[in-house]
């Protein structure tokens, strides 16, 4: 996809493959400097909404199936004849929300004063950094990285280098509204480890009750297996839309899998960076901390 660049607008800065916005690098899919800046400054959230927020790759799409299917009430007719971006269409391009993957300083103002719903999904940052590199060397939504040396990199130089800057910095950020009652916070592992009790929670907040053939419908639909079959959920159409590489958003769907991939030197510097970053958070947060 190329670039959407309108000569008139001054402030646009394109450089290494992004929008850059308040310094932070945004995908060249769908964004305008415009639309980000008036959805910061100016987007209403109603009190009634729910928006999914998250860090790129930490399982965005898995918590919309689910979200979409509790709302339908395990009904799969809506998530197999819609795209999910359509279902759930992403705050920073424009008219509607429910899902963003703004960091918290450039939130919507509007959603503090409202009863609007925050469900933010967080997830191993290992795996985060695993699951991006592959994501964003087959697409072509954002800067390539060439190997997983060089993403390894550029993920801790975080600002400049990947999709939404620091990955520790987004989390630190949303983490400050962990005691909020309209924010729930969610984590990859706990879906994986146990996804019936994580649903039942997500139903709780928002005040939704199904029966129990709802709710087995909500968890076999959103399971990876009928995710990765679903091509309206699996962003297939997208890179058939697009004309680029294929790819799906469902790759692997594990927790761990930088296990396969990081060298001992690497997870170490890894844990050094992280210490360093997240002092003075609880590990009882964090549940790949728990081991
Ligand atoms: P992997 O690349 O590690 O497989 P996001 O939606 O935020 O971009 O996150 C994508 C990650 O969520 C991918 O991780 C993808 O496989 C995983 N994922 C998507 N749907 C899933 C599901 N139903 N169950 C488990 N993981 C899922």
């Amino acid at each position: 996809c190329g670039y959407s660049w309108n000569p008139s607008t001054t402030h646009i800065i394109m450089k290494d493959d992004y929008l850059w916005f308040e310094g932070l690098p945004f995908l060249v899919l769908g964004y305008s400097y415009e639309v980000i800046k008036e959805v910061c400054a100016q987007f209403v959230i109603k009190d009634e909404d729910i928006v999914m927020v998250s860090y790129p790759k930490s399982g965005s799409h898995w918590l919309i199936e689910i979200l979409c299917l509790i709302h339908s009430k395990g009904d799969t007719k809506w998530i197999r004849s819609v795209p999910i971006w359509e279902r759930a269409p992403w705050l920073e391009e424009g008219p509607w929300l429910l899902a963003s993957h703004l960091p918290f300083h450039l939130f919507p103002k509007s959603f503090f004063t409202s009863k609007a719903k925050v469900i933010y999904i967080m997830r191993n940052p290992k795996d985060v950094l695993v699951s991006g590199y592959y994501y964003w060397t087959i697409t072509n939504f954002s800067k390539k990285p060439e190997s997983l040396k060089q993403y390894f990199k550029w993920f801790f130089q975080g600002y400049s280098e990947v999709p939404y800057g620091s990955w520790f910095e987004h989390i630190r950020g949303w983490m400050s509204m962990r005691h909020s009652k309209n924010v729930l916070l969610l984590s990859y592992e706990e879906l994986q480890k146990d996804p019936r009790s994580t649903i039942e929670k997500i139903c709780q907040f928002l005040g939704k009750k199904l029966n129990p053939e709802e709710l087995d419908s909500v968890l076999k639909n959103s399971s990876f297996q009928v995710m990765k079959q679903n091509k309206m959920s699996n962003l297939e159409i997208l890179s058939e839309i697009l004309a680029t590489k294929h790819f799906l958003i469902t790759r692997k769907g594990i927790c761990g899998d930088w296990k396969n991939h990081f060298t001992v030197a690497q997870a170490e510097a890894f844990d050094k960076v992280y210490q360093e970053k997240m002092a003075g958070f609880p590990k009882e947060l964090f549940p790949w901390e728990q081991n």
